[in-house]
């Protein structure tokens, strides 16, 4: 488990590139934070260490988006499943597929699509508000 504190949206994308640089084809990350806290931004970080080009922001008429870069890319957000009312675990097959890397923004919303026994986590990853520009980002490997 490792801990550290970013001062700017710079720092955190730099935080989620060396993260992208252990991942692979497969490997799942649930980024989990409060609103604001930074998911994208790190996740955006992580896309372009993949050589994910153009813009990368939340999809919101969609649960997820897939880039190509180096490697396939899976980026969920599943802040609004809830409302989607609708938790059909084929829902995530799109992106979560075994030739990507995928990161998945608010996974604790999909708790019933069971995504911990479906697909190989490979790290979580935590962004807390530490006053003002500074946030707290833990990162923990799945053994
Ligand atoms: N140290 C920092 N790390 C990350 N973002 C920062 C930092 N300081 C300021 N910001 C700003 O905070 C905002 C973070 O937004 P971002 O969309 O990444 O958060 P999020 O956790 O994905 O939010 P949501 O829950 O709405 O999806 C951006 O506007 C970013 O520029
Ligand atoms: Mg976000």
């Amino acid at each position: 488990m490792s801990a550290e504190v970013t001062e700017s949206a710079a720092e955190t994308e730099a935080v989620g590139a060396l993260l992208a640089a252990g991942l692979g084809p497969g490997d799942v990350v649930l980024v989990s934070g409060e609103l604001g806290s930074g998911k994208t931004t790190l996740i955006r970080g992580a896309c372009r260490a993949l050589g994910v080009e153009g813009a990368i922001a939340s999809p919101t008429f969609t649960i997820g988006r897939r880039y190509e870069g180096a490697v396939a890319v899976s980026h969920l957000d599943l802040y609004r499943l809830e409302d989607l009312g609708d938790e059909d675990p084929a829902l995530l097959d799109d992106y979560l597929t075994p030739d990507a890397v995928a990161f998945v923004e608010w996974p604790e919303i999909a708790r019933e699509l069971r995504l911990r026994d479906r697909v190989r986590v490979a790290r979580t990853v935590e962004l807390r508000h530490a006053g003002g520009d500074r946030r707290e980002i833990e990162i923990a490997p799945i053994a």
